[in-house]
């Protein structure tokens, strides 16, 4: 979490870069921010708590004459959400000046030696304690070799850019967080958590790998081993997202922008060459035990790829999420598949589980989106989902796109790829018909009902129960409604009590073999009160209020969770939430 950017080169306004940049970097936290600018021998730091403010109200330091610079927009993990603690972190003088990303694992454990050196603290980050760690060696050894000694005693995983006021450099360096460096015209430099940060200015990029770190001094940036300082060459890589796809256009929120790209992310996953699909489905294949790993809406994709693996491939595949899979390490070996799915490719648990199976020699196949992510860099090979940005918090397009994959994936082990590519085409057609104005408006007329109940419940079957699960997060981190998900089989077991008269239940049915089951459910929880709302391709007597899908077969998951990101985002909108920002979340969770 949280978003850096920092600036180098000969523009003199790069304080105003940097707030333009961090804006878009806002969905990787957005509790507080900050930048920091360095003049000739002084550096000037603004931080304020909240979303990233106006460069109007920026005092002159911080606009005016200044050509380095570096600026953060926070997620809290190690102390509240303050001026104090929000970035970028100095030494009582202001000597060395950081931003950071990332958990420092073992800082308390640093910071009490440094206390008894008599260091001074101002806040509870452990980002503050680095800053310290750096000014102990920068007389003697100055800031590169003094950043490199100190980040070698940083247990954890951390992207940080440090400057300081006696030279004019900029040094960052990674392990586990993504940093990535944007060459522009005329010698400057950007470093950003994320390309759009930089899109605006250049499509040029350096990718910055694990445990290196790049110096951006004498108009130039230099790349070195973090270990050994062995200097590394780097190749120019030009990026194909246009500014464009990173703003919102005519839309109020990135949510609906995003949702509404489902007229065509089908398509794009469609465009792939089918040798990747083959290849991809053929490490499957040859693998002897298969796990898709993925965190929050990835993981419930993840357990959709069982049922549909199963259905369409007959095969057992394995799910878990990223944070749990390290119990399950005992039964990876050198002819496991692990398969990471994740929008961002930096998803802290899913990397982890990555690295351990890794470590038990097992092959990895990843399904991102970000291309150039750490995860699509430590994987054997990769299915990219082709979306462009996807920037609110709440994933929608790349949720889809990942169902898409993992649907030809499963055509393609049964060796009826092209099986796959006609129900996706076809899948791809019926959702650009379904998202037009009246369909929204529809769903609008829904979510007045709905926007006042505390509490609402979702049900489906087989491979839309996993989706039920989805629909639940959905609702719970935009609208902050109380929601939870059910195999319609379970309720009976328990849930079913907390049916009262008018309480909200969203029914996903698919017109499949699990159809009747799921309506008996329906008609469950009707009995008791409860306020029927179908997704479904037919109007069904139980319905008390019918939401219309396409009728898709094996991709109902792909289409019945349209209308609920829709949903969502008509109720975070009633109920005056930011959708694309919601409260105590961020877009890539790069801690554990
Ligand atoms: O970038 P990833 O796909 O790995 O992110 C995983 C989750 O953090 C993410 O899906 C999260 O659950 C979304 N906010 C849900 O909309």
């Amino acid at each position: 979490m949280c978003g850096i950017f920092a600036y180098y080169g000969p523009k003199t306004n790069a304080g105003k870069i940097l707030v333009q940049g961090l804006k878009s970097l806002e969905y990787r936290g957005y509790d507080s921010w900050g930048i920091a600018c360095k003049n000739d021998s002084d550096i000037a730091i603004y931080k304020r708590t909240g979303k990233i403010g106006d460069i109007t109200s920026l005092p002159k330091e911080i606009c005016g004459q200044t050509t380095i610079a570096i600026g953060h927009s926070r997620w809290a993990t190690h102390g509240g959400v303050t001026r104090e603690n929000a970035h970028p972190h100095s030494t009582e003088d202001n000597e060395v000046v950081l931003i950071h990303n990332g958990i420092f694992e073992n800082y308390l454990e640093v910071k009490k030696q440094l206390i008894k050196r008599e260091h001074k603290f101002k806040s509870e980050t452990d980002t503050e304690v680095i800053a310290h760690l750096i000014q102990e060696n920068l007389d003697k050894e100055g800031l590169e070799e003094s950043v490199r000694k100190a980040i070698l005693k940083i247990e954890g995983r951390y992207a940080i850019v440090v400057i300081c006021k006696k030279e004019n450099k900029i040094i960052a360096a990674r392990r586990g967080s993504p940093l990535i460096v944007g060459v522009g015209k005329n010698k400057e430099f950007y470093i950003a958590s994320d390309i759009p940060a930089f899109l605006k200015y250049t499509n040029k990029v350096m990718y910055l790998d694990n445990n290196q770190m790049v110096v951006l001094s004498d108009a130039k940036a230099k790349f070195y081993e973090l270990t050994n300082k062995k200097e590394i060459k780097k190749r120019i890589v030009e990026i194909t997202w246009n500014p464009e796809s990173a703003e919102k256009g005519e839309y109020s929120h990135f949510m609906i922008k995003e949702i509404m790209e489902q007229k065509e992310t089908l398509y794009r996953v469609l465009n792939q060459d089918d040798k990747i699909i083959k290849r991809a489905a053929g490490m499957i294949n040859k693998a002897v035990g298969t796990y898709f790993i993925g965190c929050g809406t990835a993981g419930k994709v993840c357990l959709t790829g069982e049922y549909i693996f199963s259905e369409i491939a007959h095969k057992h595949i394995n799910s878990t999420f990223g944070s749990e899979f390290p119990a399950h390490h005992h039964f990876i070996t050198n002819k496991t598949l692990i398969v990471g799915v994740s929008q961002s490719g930096e998803t802290a648990d899913t990397l982890e589980a990555i690295e351990i199976a890794k470590e038990k020699k097992a092959k990895v196949l990843s399904i991102v989106n970000v291309e150039t992510s750490s995860m699509a860099q430590m994987s054997n090979m990769v299915v990219p989902t082709k979306c462009g940005p996807e920037k609110a918090v709440a994933s929608t397009k790349v949720t889809t796109a990942q169902l898409g994959v993992i649907t030809l994936l499963a055509y393609a082990c049964a060796g009826r790829l092209n099986d796959g590519k006609t129900l996706l085409l076809e899948t791809a057609g019926k959702i650009n018909d379904m998202l037009n104005p009246r369909y929204e408006e529809h769903i609008s007329k829904l979510a007045q009902k709905l926007q006042n109940f505390e509490s609402m419940y979702i049900i489906g079957r087989g491979s839309n129960y996993p989706m039920a699960l989805e629909s639940a997060i959905k609702l719970q981190e935009v609208s902050y409604i109380h929601a939870e998900g059910f195999a319609g089989g379970e309720l009976k077991h328990g849930p079913i009590a907390l049916i009262q008269k008018g309480t909200p239940c969203i029914v996903l049915c698919a017109n499949d073999e699990n159809k009747k089951a799921i309506l008996s459910n329906a008609m469950e929880v009707k009995a008791r009160g409860g306020y029927i709302i179908g997704v479904s391709p037919i109007n069904e007597d139980v319905f008390d209020y019918w939401i219309r899908v396409p009728d898709v077969s094996t991709a109902s998951p792909i289409v019945n969770i349209i209308p609920v990101q829709i949903l969502a985002y008509k109720l975070a909108l009633l109920r005056k939430n930011n959708p694309d920002m919601p409260r105590n979340l961020a877009k890539s969770v790069t801690v554990k």
